[in-house]
């Protein structure tokens, strides 16, 4: 086979991680402190696939080309290519048909994570040569999701998002294709949201007689596209971390795994991991419980922080009940001050949910 060249799909609109989308590209939301995207772009590199292109989409291109760059220091060669409208996985696809030129690829949805990355998958690509090869795994919510039907271990039928599943296999964000699957995206119409839909592709690759090989992954996958899947996304990868103390630790306590980045300083804290406290981060009588992800430059003060993400420069002071289950976005302050009258202070922006104890 023909060499494989990646395709990360880093466009879209992200709607339901607003507000947190508003600002940034979804595929930048940091899971244990690293950007989504990321993971998919080093699954490539350790796969051995060296020319990947990304789709960026207007809005939030030009903070993902700053974010990865060119790709060197991800053994890959980046080449970014603008999708002006998010029209489709299947309109993603054609977007790139240049670039992939007579190519075999593999499409990894930026905005997912698989455990263990894709190496075995590319060689059971490679070996079998099929005209697509699609990733299956059992979901409790497969109307969330692309669904997949099986007879005799051979695709079926796919269907988008069905109200009522057939089965509980969802399509995870991996696939691998040969050329075929660019007449199939030319051959299908919009869905009900108004996109090229890439199950309906892969279907319509199965009705015309082609190959298309199912996998079942059996490790954790996860489709980070609302809060509860990034809070569980980074559990899975704190669960997978090593200590490492490379900040200033004053008259505080860590246990279990813990990584505590350079520029970091903790004064009077309990750190209970698996947690990863950023570059530059200031905790002072604080403390943060297990899968939590402080981001860089962050400040937790008189306060307690658990199973939360927090992003850059974000900032939580003097709260009396612990806070948890949290995403908060760059710069976000969080806090109690003594003004009168006591009441509670908001500014904030659009689509945001506050819950109060
Ligand atoms: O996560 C797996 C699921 O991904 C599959 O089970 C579904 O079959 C598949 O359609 C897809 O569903 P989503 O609704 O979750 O896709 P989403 O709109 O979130 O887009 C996935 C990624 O592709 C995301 O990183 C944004 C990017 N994207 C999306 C669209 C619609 C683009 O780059 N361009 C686009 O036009």
């Amino acid at each position: 086979m023909q060499d494989l060249k990646g395709l990360i799909l880093s466009g879209g609109k992200g709607t339901r991680l607003r507000p947190i989308t508003h600002t940034s590209a979804k595929q930048l939301v940091p899971v244990a402190n690293k950007p989504v995207l990321f993971y998919g772009i080093e699954a490539m590199g350790q796969a051995g696939i060296e020319d990947v292109g990304i789709i960026i989409a207007p809005e939030t291109g030009e903070e993902v080309k700053a974010a990865a760059g060119d790709g060197s220091r991800f053994g890959v060669k980046l080449t970014y290519l603008l999708q002006d409208e998010p029209l489709g996985l299947a309109h993603a696809v054609l977007t790139a048909q240049e670039f992939l030129s007579d190519s075999p690829f593999v499409m990894y949805l930026g905005d997912n994570l698989l455990q263990g990355g894709i190496a075995d998958l590319v060689a059971a690509f490679r070996s079998s040569e099929p005209d697509a090869l699609i990733l299956l795994t059992q979901v409790p919510d497969p109307e969330h999701y692309g669904v997949a039907e099986l007879n005799d271990g051979r695709v079926v039928q796919l269907v988008e998002k069905p109200l009522e599943p057939h089965t509980d296999l969802a399509l995870v964000g991996v696939y691998m294709f040969t050329p075929a699957v660019y007449d199939a995206a030319k051959s299908i119409t919009p869905s009900g949201r108004g996109e090229l839909e890439i199950t309906d592709a892969i279907q319509h690759m199965v009705d015309g007689g082609r190959r298309v090989e199912p996998h079942i992954v059996n490790g954790w996958w996860k489709d980070t596209g609302r809060l509860e899947d990034m809070l569980a996304a980074n559990r899975l990868v704190l669960d997978t971390i090593d200590s490492r103390i490379e900040g200033e630790l004053a008259e505080s306590q860590v246990d279990g795994r813990v990584v505590i980045e350079p520029g970091a300083r903790l004064e009077r804290c309990a750190v209970r991991g698996p947690a990863v406290i950023g570059a530059g981060a200031s905790l002072i009588d604080c403390y943060v419980g297990p899968y939590t992800a402080v981001g860089r430059g962050c400040t937790i003060e008189n306060a307690e922080v658990e199973h939360s993400i927090m992003l850059e420069g974000a900032a939580v002071r003097n709260l009396a009940g612990r806070m948890e289950s949290s995403l908060l976005g760059r710069n976000v302050t969080i806090g109690r001050d003594r003004r009168q009258p006591r009441a509670y202070r908001f500014m904030v922006g659009d689509n945001s949910e506050i819950g109060i104890l």
